[in-house]
């Protein structure tokens, strides 16, 4: 929509700019010299006139407003799904395709879900907002692709380790507080977290549906990992635990495929995925960790072995690490505007 027929580079809008998606976002822009006409950064009245920095150069933080999107051909939302409710469709209104971080428009039938190494094509039937997918999803399914095009993968066991910075500024914060008052032995009130989180691990912060068990994040991952690989029949189970890591989410995976494969084939193939790593050195037993997988674009995946508790030898286990602010958020949302200003798309 827009950008190809105007044959110039777009006018960007960032939403949610200093967040810690946005402040990614500004820099997956400027270290990949997205072109663009210019730059627009929004937030709340909280941060208007707050400056942050882009290809050197100091841009004044706006205070998002229904007019904010006039003369912008492309939206970057990471401002929460309440916000993305609001606005997205202000925007499109106004001529922007949106790509959203929110998980407002994941599961809408008209809105593409999109990881580009996977399902690039979806972009081609957008409305005007297309959504990034949830950063466990994207992490956890990257690195199957190519093993689920080779030899179907009809079953997902996932269990995730999340750091605090998937859930936002604050929640980094948090952990750090926490744990400096935790080693000086002093009382610390958690604000963000439901649990003390120090030290400590616990269910993933999000509503457990009483019926199920399952929370929002498990849920998430088990429907958006079938739209993504446009698959229903996919059977998932996930369970996405908070641990005390600042940055980086990893994943313990099991996953069961139509035919027999081998743990070697399983490695060739994920070793071949794009945007994908291989981190599996049994030798010096080193493996994905959060620590190497913080700040970096790639996906690291490793641990590659049969899976013991499948004896019709369907069954790999794996382990990987991503920055869910990078691959999981603002690189996903950004490699999927290159895919539409690419042309033919748009
Ligand atoms: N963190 C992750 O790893 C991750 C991964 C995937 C998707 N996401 C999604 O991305 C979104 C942002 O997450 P985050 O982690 O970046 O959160 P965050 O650090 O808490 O940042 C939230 C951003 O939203 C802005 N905002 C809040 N209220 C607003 C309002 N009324 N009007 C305009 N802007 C407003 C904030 O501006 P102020 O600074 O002015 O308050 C800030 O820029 C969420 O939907 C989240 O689910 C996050």
């Amino acid at each position: 929509m827009g950008m190809e027929r105007r044959g110039k580079p777009p006018v960007v809008a960032i939403v949610g700019a200093t967040g810690a998606v946005g402040v990614e976002m500004i820099g997956c822009l400027e270290r990949r010299a997205f072109a663009l006409e210019s730059l627009r950064l929004y937030a709340s009245a909280r941060s208007a006139g707050k400056e942050l920095e882009f290809r050197g150069t100091p841009l004044k933080v706006e205070e998002l407003t229904e007019a904010s999107f006039a003369g912008v051909d492309l939206a970057l939302f990471s401002a929460g799904s309440a916000i993305s409710k609001q606005f997205a469709p202000v925007a499109v209104r106004a001529g922007a395709t949106v790509i959203d971080n929110s998980s407002a428009f994941r599961m809408d039938a008209e809105v593409p879900l999109v990881v580009p190494e996977i399902n690039p094509q979806a972009l081609r039937r957008h409305r005007g907002i297309i959504a990034n997918p949830n950063c466990t999803a994207i992490i956890s399914i990257t690195p199957l692709w190519p093993v689920h095009r080779a030899n179907r993968i009809v079953r997902l066991l996932i269990a995730s380790y999340q750091s605090a910075s998937g859930a936002g500024a604050a929640a980094m914060e948090e952990l750090r507080e926490a744990t400096r008052a935790y080693l000086e032995g002093r009382p610390y009130e958690q604000r963000v977290m439901p649990h003390p989180y120090a030290f400590n691990v616990f269910s993933h912060n999000t509503r457990v549906d009483p019926v199920s068990g399952y929370n929002e994040e498990e849920i998430k991952v088990r429907e958006e990992a079938r739209k993504i690989f446009a698959d229903p029949q996919l059977r998932v189970s996930a369970t996405c635990i908070r641990v005390p890591v600042l940055r980086a989410h990893s994943v313990a995976i099991t996953f069961e495929c139509q035919r027999p494969i081998a743990a070697e084939e399983a490695r060739r193939l994920i070793a071949g995925a794009p945007g994908v790593k291989l981190v599996d050195d049994r030798e010096r037993n080193y493996f994905p960790m959060p620590r190497d997988a913080s700040g970096g674009d790639a996906i690291l995946a490793g641990r590659i072995r049969q899976d013991l508790s499948d004896p019709s030898g369907r069954s790999i286990a794996l382990f990987v690490a991503g920055d869910q602010l990078l691959k999981g958020a603002a690189l996903n949302a950004v490699q999927i505007a290159e895919a539409l200003i690419a042309p033919g798309n748009g």
